[in-house]
């Protein structure tokens, strides 16, 4: 594997939860394989979970780890071409991705969506910038339109709890007061459309994500209808894709929170977030702190994701 940006790129499934299993057995068993080998995480976007667990997983590997936080620190990066240079960012990508990539064996990014310009949003600009010329494997750690260390995260998660072949996965909107990407929303749509589970998507009107994330997935608008049997629900916000709202909030109607009385109406489902997440608006004190919240087993699954990308990277060089 030479990149980790989609779910395509980790090829079968099932060969990928089996070597995920194996490093969560012992996540010591290959020190030597990132021996003398530097992984460097650039972010450009804050960050806890990612930063912690992708750290922990490259050292699990034996590698040496240097992360750069280009907002704090690192000179302001133009990622422009053909822009006149004579604002307040005084390095381009250009330069320092090649630089970067000088330093290091493996490069993870985060970059998150600006919200302001789709198209440049959906090119993925930065992190195929990095693909393209830091002569290193790169891997997302949270990219404009997609998660998949979380995504293939919360597919280990419903793997370990699940009590049936084919669970019924609920994905649901659920109310924010900021604009957030549509990352994590297209990315564990894509994971879950790469899986044979039942899937089922519910949001309100003008929150459709892009096509070519959601695929053949069921789309109910009606919440409460989404849930009824539902054996996982995902809880995540999302701001809107579809032109001309791209980017905006259309509505915070904490209608859409995930309660007792939605959960009441599942198959005793599983609570899943990916964390960060704001409390009564998206989800109950009461859901999130209840036997069937398995956020933190989800959360400390992204160590397992993370090491089983790296480790493949590690094999390719
Ligand atoms: N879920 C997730 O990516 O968390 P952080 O933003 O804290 O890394």
């Amino acid at each position: 594997m030479k990149k980790f940006t989609c779910v395509a790129d980790i090829g079968d499934l099932k060969a990928a939860l089996a070597e995920a299993a194996e490093i969560k057995k012992d996540r010591f068993a290959f020190t030597e394989l990132g021996r003398n080998k530097t992984l460097l995480m650039i972010f450009f976007n804050s960050s806890l979970r990612t930063r912690l667990s992708t750290q922990k997983a490259a050292m699990n590997l034996g590698m040496n780890v240097m992360v750069l936080d280009v907002n704090q620190g690192a000179w302001k990066l133009e990622t422009e071409r053909g822009v006149i240079m004579d604002g307040d960012k005084a390095e381009h990508l250009l330069e320092a991705i090649p630089v970067m990539g000088s330093y290091c064996d493996i490069i993870g990014v985060r970059s998150f969506a600006g919200l302001k310009d789709k198209k440049e949003d959906y090119e993925e600009r930065v992190i195929e910038q990095f693909i393209k010329y830091s002569g290193r494997p790169v891997f997302s750690m949270e990219a404009a339109t997609r998660h998949p260390l979380q995504s293939f995260a919360d597919l280990i998660t419903i793997e370990e709890f699940k009590t049936k072949p084919r669970p019924k996965v609920v994905m649901t909107w659920a109310p924010h007061p900021r604009a957030l990407p549509q990352a994590v929303p297209n990315s564990f749509a894509e994971w879950m459309n790469a899986t044979d589970y039942e899937f089922v998507i519910t949001h309100p009107h003008g929150y459709e994500l892009d096509p070519a994330f959601t695929g053949n997935a069921r789309i109910e608008y009606d919440q409460r209808k989404a849930l009824e049997g539902a054996d996982f629900v995902y809880a995540k916000n999302w701001s809107a894709y579809a032109d001309p709202n791209y980017g905006k909030v259309l509505s915070t109607d904490r209608d859409w929170t995930v309660d007792a009385e939605k959960m009441a109406l599942t198959n005793n489902a599983y609570f899943m977030h990916c964390l960060p997440v704001r409390r009564n608006m998206i989800v109950t004190d009461d859901v999130i702190e209840s036997d069937r919240s398995i956020v933190i087993p989800e959360a400390a699954n992204r160590e397992i994701s993370a090491q089983t990308v790296i480790k493949r990277l590690l094999e390719s060089l």
